[in-house]
């Protein structure tokens, strides 16, 4: 396991003791704590992000002693340190916290896309990695995911962010530039210092989803002075400009559908822009497989043929495909339904499901229902493509 997994571990450990008021094995796991931070220190990239570790490490190993001298009360009254919160007030931390996103999706349950995971992952490691002594690779830490609807940026930001078991932060600039009027900028300064916080015990991904919706606001006439704060403190901040400093182990991505209207101020902020293009061929089949599999419903068609007849198609699309042919399959084949609930609630506890293998008829019907606009879908990914060619 990798020093921040460990680390990561004890932390919670170390909490729970605390929290369930055991003062013998809270300031132990607390020690132990101090002790990977220390080590997890030495692996830093650079001499800043080392210090704050160490520092973290010396709090930690306080915070034992305090809980063994009494000078810390421990159980549910107690409450962690969390060095770059303490300054925030309960509502920002509140908000910070209502954007940490948690999922369980892996690289492996994204179909295709296989240039862009290890590109992602090339990008990543590279950055974290530790350099030769004198030697400094600049500027890999944002990155732009680009490409139609529904191809899977949302969730490959996820997956990389949990491979690397980083904390993610899941923003929508739409939001930021509506939802919190006024207390954006210091929203966005909050995250930052959050995330960063939250880096010293591994690392952190800030993802921002519909990046377009900054850029069209700048220099346009209705942009206002709020909304130009509010860019101006999201480009200082991927610039790792801010007051507070730079941290290797934030790592940011950026996600649009509309790259174009994109300015070049915020465009040269991404050091990498990654086409997510529509799936091919061969990655549609992978995604009907990871839609279709592990749901206990037999499949008997052939997934060549519907990834055949599914050109153009987005995983989105495949996926709401899926979704309506066993919802079809399964409203046909239970159609009393409705009349045994009409006998009770008892009834319909003691009712099975029926279920068929699904053929390729369910998912011929299935296409008639879904809406998929083809012709826009095909043109759009063209001109995705010259965008990424045309080396923007
Ligand atoms: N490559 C893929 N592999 C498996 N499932 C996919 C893939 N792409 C899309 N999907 C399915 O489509 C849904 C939407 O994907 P996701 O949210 O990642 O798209 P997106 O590119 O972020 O779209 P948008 O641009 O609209 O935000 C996923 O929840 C998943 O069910
Ligand atoms: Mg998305």
């Amino acid at each position: 396991m990798s020093i921040s997994n460990r680390l990561r571990n004890k932390i919670k450990q170390a909490k729970k003791y605390e929290e369930s008021g055991d003062r013998e094995q809270a300031p132990e796991a607390y020690r132990e704590v101090a002790r990977l931070m220390k080590a997890f220190a030495k692996k830093a990239v650079s001499k800043d992000a080392e210090n704050r570790r160490i520092e973290k490490a010396k709090s930690f190993l306080n915070l034992a002693k305090k809980i063994e001298s009494g000078e810390h009360e421990v159980g549910d009254s107690g409450s962690e340190p969390k060095p770059a919160m303490d300054s925030l007030p309960d509502e920002y931390r509140q908000m910070v916290n209502s954007l940490k996103f948690s999922s369980d999706i892996t690289l492996e349950e994204i179909g295709g896309l296989e240039e862009a995971k290890s590109d992602l992952l090339l990008t990543y490691g590279i950055q974290l990695a530790k350099k030769p002594q004198n030697v400094s690779v600049e500027g890999w830490k944002n990155v732009l995911l680009f490409g139609p609807p529904g191809t899977g940026k949302t969730l490959l930001a996820a997956a990389v962010s949990n491979h690397l078991n980083a904390a993610f932060f899941n923003v929508k600039a739409s939001d930021l530039l509506s939802k919190y009027f006024g207390e954006t900028p210091k929203l966005i300064s909050a995250l930052f210092d959050v995330a960063r916080g939250e880096a010293d015990q591994g690392f952190s991904v800030i993802f921002i989803d519909e990046f377009d919706a900054l850029s069209q606001k700048r220099g346009s006439r209705s942009e206002t002075n709020a909304e130009r704060r509010v860019v101006s403190t999201i480009l200082a901040e991927l610039d790792g400009l801010s007051e507070k400093g730079e941290d290797e182990a934030v790592l940011n991505i950026g996600a649009t559908n509309a790259p174009w209207d994109l300015d070049n101020a915020i465009l040269s902020r991404f050091q990498k822009r990654i086409f997510i293009p529509l799936p091919d061929y061969r990655a549609r089949k992978d995604i009907f497989r990871l839609n279709l599999e592990g749901n206990g419903i037999p499949v008997e068609a052939d997934h060549d043929r519907l990834a055949e007849n599914t050109e153009g198609f987005s995983g989105r699309d495949i996926s709401r495909l899926c979704t309506e042919a066993v919802s079809t399959m399964v409203k046909e084949k239970n159609n009393d339904i409705p009349e045994v609930i009409g006998e009770g609630i008892n009834a319909i506890s003691g009712y099975e499901l029926d279920v068929e293998p699904l053929t390729y008829r369910d998912f011929e019907r299935a296409l008639e229902e879904v809406d998929v606009a083809l012709e826009d879908a095909k043109e759009l990914n063209e001109r995705y493509r010259n965008f990424s060619n045309s080396g923007q």
